[in-house]
């Protein structure tokens, strides 16, 4: 169990309050850092400006030298591409666009020879439309074995004419697609909550739930070390299907800061007949069962976009899943009181189940942190930017985001890395809009610009044409001209560049074992001229690093006698001779003797 928290000597103005105590080391996913490879944009070994398996195995060393633990691969299955993939027409196998099986088997062995684990993605909540389970439903009557795989239901009004419900797709439009009959008549509806190439799959019909048990074991045996599961709060609905006149977004708005408030609210939309079903429950217990029956520690991932955390927690009590991605630290505004009542809240809530709390700041679908904390609300998120929109101010946001990457990379628990953020990668805001890809930009009526903005492929090398993506110099989505600046190339051995300080950070994360760490804040730090410092300076300890996080205009000086050992941006001597860590800044001290 848990040792009590010690957090190291302070000095006697500072007080401590302590959250959450360090832990033995267990198993690697408790407090790994897993680095998310977004398969098409990573590297491209063929040269038809699509990324693919054997670039991305190739460019390991990279991820090795970065210092991280495990990698999660998006998917890379069969598939039509209608939504990059998170449409799978044939789980067992490779899409040609990435490779083949053989590749996907190189990747795995390369990466366990280098010490990487390696997590896959699970898109259980619907198949492609392309799938053959949906053409054989397709093929099929009403009332078939056929249709059952899915949630085919008769339409409501005259005729049918009207869909069954009037539930909403999480990319706009209805959730409901008409079929027409093998005569000819226009027939019943099938649910899609997501794109109409994306039919959700009937959860309560057993065949289904042997078929994608068969899947995990189908990885399993070729040395996946888990899975990340998309949508994990979505594969269950509510009995009878009913109305619901709330919105069926998983990413809508910006969070207003209250994290921690009577509501909680995140507004990423997680009440609803389609959400956090208690059946999801014994899905997860019966595969965390079959993972229970290899070697090795393989671990599930929810991405479940749940509220409150402590109905988060839920999906990892023992048993179940492993770890849950912590929307709610992603979406919080960057502001000093909902920052810390996040931390708090989301280490309380997961303490109470025994499982490490995640952090994550960016990933395939929210706008890149760097981008998202330049705009006029630092933190907030809208769907997507583009050339018409307000544009974030790059150079404030990738001097918070480096701060708010810092910040996460000090907590105790599991942190995500998005291919790019160890660049400082900002958000394509100029991307052309008829290059968009996603299908929530014309779902919505070109209202939501979507997520192709944060998928852009990675620079690698500044001079070289697509920026070493692409041996051909071709790139699925074209490359804003700053990323030369952003490129490898340009930061690796570069002291001060955003690829060392992350590299720094998690050198240091390892050497002094801040995952299983313990938090303590602290409080009672000074500003320069000497006053307690307010709300807007994090401060914390874990195990016997101070942790000094500065938002919002605010600035603090570090205690007497503690030193930086990594630092987001600039430091400098205070009058009074201390550390002065000026605003929007992370620095990590030690107390020299
Ligand atoms: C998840 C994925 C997202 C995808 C959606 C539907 O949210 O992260 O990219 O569009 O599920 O599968």
């Amino acid at each position: 169990m848990s040792s009590p928290v010690r957090p190291p000597a302070l000095s006697t103005s500072l007080t401590t309050t302590p959250v959450h105590a360090a832990s033995p080391a267990g198993a690697w996913w408790r407090d790994a850092v897993i680095y998310q490879v977004y398969p098409r944009s990573f590297a491209d070994a063929d040269g038809d400006g699509i990324g693919d398996l054997p670039g991305i195995t190739a460019r390991l060393d990279h991820l090795a030298e970065l210092g991280v633990d495990a990698v999660w691969l998006s998917p890379f299955y069969r598939s039509p591409q209608r939504d990059a993939g998170y449409d799978v027409a044939d789980y067992r196998d490779v899409d040609p666009l990435f490779g083949t099986l053989a590749d996907a088997d190189a990747l795995l062995a390369r990466a366990h020879s280098l010490g990487l684990r390696v997590i896959v993605d699970l898109v259980p909540n619907h198949t492609s439309s392309d799938h053959p389970w949906f053409r054989a439903a397709l093929g099929a009557a009403p009332g078939s074995p056929e249709r059952a795989r899915y949630l085919f239901r008769d339409g409501r009004g005259p005729h049918g004419a009207e869909p069954p419900n009037n539930w909403t797709s999480v990319f706009g439009g209805p959730a409901w697609t008409r079929v027409t009959e093998a005569d000819g008549t226009p027939g019943q509806w099938y649910l899609h909550l997501f794109d109409t190439s994306q039919p959700d799959l009937d959860w309560s019909n057993p065949e289904v739930r042997a078929e994608l048990e068969d899947v995990l074991r189908f990885w399993l045996d070729r040395g996946v070390d888990g899975f990340r599961v998309d949508v994990a709060h979505g594969m269950v609905k509510a009995p009878g299907l009913p109305d619901w006149d709330g919105t069926t977004a998983m990413i809508d708005g910006g969070h207003d800061g209250t994290y921690g408030s009577e509501d909680g609210a995140t507004g990423s939309g997680s009440a609803g007949p389609m959400w956090d079903q208690e059946g999801l429950h014994d899905i997860y217990r019966s595969w965390n069962r079959v993972l229970a029956e290899y070697d090795g520690d393989r671990a599930l991932v929810a991405e479940a976009w749940v509220e409150p955390m402590s109905r988060l927690a839920r999906y990892v009590r023992p048993g179940e899943m492993h770890q849950a991605f912590n929307f709610a630290f992603l979406t919080t505004l960057w502001s000093g009181p909902a920052l810390r009542a996040v931390v708090t809240g989301s280490l309380e809530a997961n303490d109470e189940v025994g499982a490490p709390t995640t952090w994550v700041l960016s990933n395939h679908d929210v706008v890149r942190h760097p981008s998202r904390l330049g705009l006029e609300v630092p933190g907030s998120r809208p769907n997507g930017i583009g050339t018409t929109d307000p544009q974030p101010d790059a150079e404030l946001g990738l001097h918070r985001a480096r701060a708010a990457s810092l910040l996460m990379l000090a907590l105790p628990g599991s942190a995500y890395v998005y291919q790019g953020e160890e660049l400082g990668l900002p958000e394509h805001t100029t991307l052309p809009d008829e290059e968009r890809q996603d299908p929530a930009w014309w779902r919505s009526g070109h209202t939501e610009r979507g997520r192709d903005g944060c998928r852009v492929p990675l620079p690698w090398e500044a001079d070289a044409p697509a920026y070493g993506f692409s041996p051909g110099g071709r790139s699925w989505l074209s490359q804003p001209d700053v990323f030369a600046d952003h490129a490898l190339d340009q930061q690796r051995g570069v002291p001060g560049s955003t690829y060392e300080l992350y590299r720094t950070a998690l050198h240091v994360r390892r050497e002094r074992s801040l995952g299983t760490g313990s938090l303590a804040w602290v409080s009672g730090l000074r500003t320069t001229a000497g006053d307690v410092v307010g709300d807007d300076v994090l401060a914390l300890v874990n195990r016997d690093l101070l942790v000094v996080t500065t938002v919002g205009g605010a600035e603090a000086v570090l205690p007497r006698g503690w030193e930086p050992v990594v630092t987001s941006g600039p430091t400098r001597a205070s009058d009074e001779g201390g550390v002065l860590v000026p605003p929007d800044t992370t620095v990590w001290a030690v107390l020299r003797d």
